[in-house]
């Protein structure tokens, strides 16, 4: 664990950057049940701290005592440069009318579970693990990563998530509950929910109305389904790791992320 310190602490300098600046993307008030950066203080004041945290990570990073060094800086740089990616879809995708299931999962895998899959394969190498195994922690952080985003879509509706309330649909955010009400709704409610993601601005009424859409087409069920599979299937992705502590906190872990509620 000791070994891994700097690195994990890089990490989650390097998240707190993408929220920070996330939120300015996605003008949200709250975060974690506190006002965000750009709102306690300002945007520029936000901008800048983002920047000075991804600087921060890279200090502590770099402090990484192990042969693969080089390769870790790489990793953790081509992970900034993909989640970058993953938020440039998820903005563009607002102003798309629809979108497939695999262009949902690419976007998700690319801002949210390549976090995780960089944090597992650099752990992995400090640790000395062989290459299969390594593959096999990614392939765990890539399905979680996905559980915990699509959870996350499920957590917008939630009003005590610590989060602003209803920011997806108030985005136009082309969420896994967007894409499956839009292909599995009634005629007359994917018309409805076209109309609501047309308008210039959404109001709490239309948040109601395309939350009951949400529900009458299966669309909550069908959310929840998709997280506990994919926990599942990272759960499998462990099976020929040693059995050991880290590998029962990771089996822990998994159980933490469907559990979750903020
Ligand atoms: C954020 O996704 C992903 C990154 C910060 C890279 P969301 O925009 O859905 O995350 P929340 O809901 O604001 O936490
Ligand atoms: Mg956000
Ligand atoms: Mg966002
Ligand atoms: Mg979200």
């Amino acid at each position: 664990v000791e070994s891994c310190l700097n690195a994990a602490i890089a990490v989650e300098l390097l998240h707190n950057f993408t929220l920070v600046h996330d939120d300015i993307m996605d003008q949200d008030d709250l975060r974690r049940g506190k006002p965000t950066v750009h709102k306690k203080w300002d945007e520029a004041t936000a901008i800048l701290a983002g920047d000075g945290l991804v600087a921060l990570a890279y200090l502590f990073l770099q402090k990484t005592e192990s042969d693969h060094i080089r390769e870790i800086c790489r990793i953790f740089t081509e992970g900034i440069i993909e989640i970058c990616e993953g938020q440039a879809l998820d903005k563009e995708f607002e102003r798309l009318n629809r979108i497939t299931v695999a262009q949902y999962l690419e976007m998700i895998e690319k801002k949210t579970a390549r976090l995780l899959m960089l944090c597992t394969e650099i752990g992995g190498l400090i640790a000395g693990g062989s290459r299969v195994q390594i593959d096999a922690l990614i392939d765990y952080a890539r399905l979680l990563g996905l559980a915990f985003q699509i959870q996350d879509d499920l957590l917008d509706m939630e009003v005590s998530s610590g989060k602003s309330f209803a920011s997806d649909i108030r985005q136009k955010k082309k969420t896994l509950l967007f894409v499956h009400a839009y292909n599995h709704a009634s005629d007359l409610n994917r018309k409805k929910l076209a109309e609501i993601y047309q308008k210039s601005a959404i109001d709490l009424a239309d948040i109601q109305e395309v939350q009951n859409i949400f529900h009458e087409s299966g669309t909550l069920k069908f959310a929840n389904k998709e997280v506990a599979k994919k926990i599942e299937q990272a759960e499998r992705a462990l099976k020929d790791l040693p059995k050991n502590r880290a590998n029962s906190d990771l089996k822990e872990l998994l159980q933490l992320i469907l559990n979750r509620k903020s």
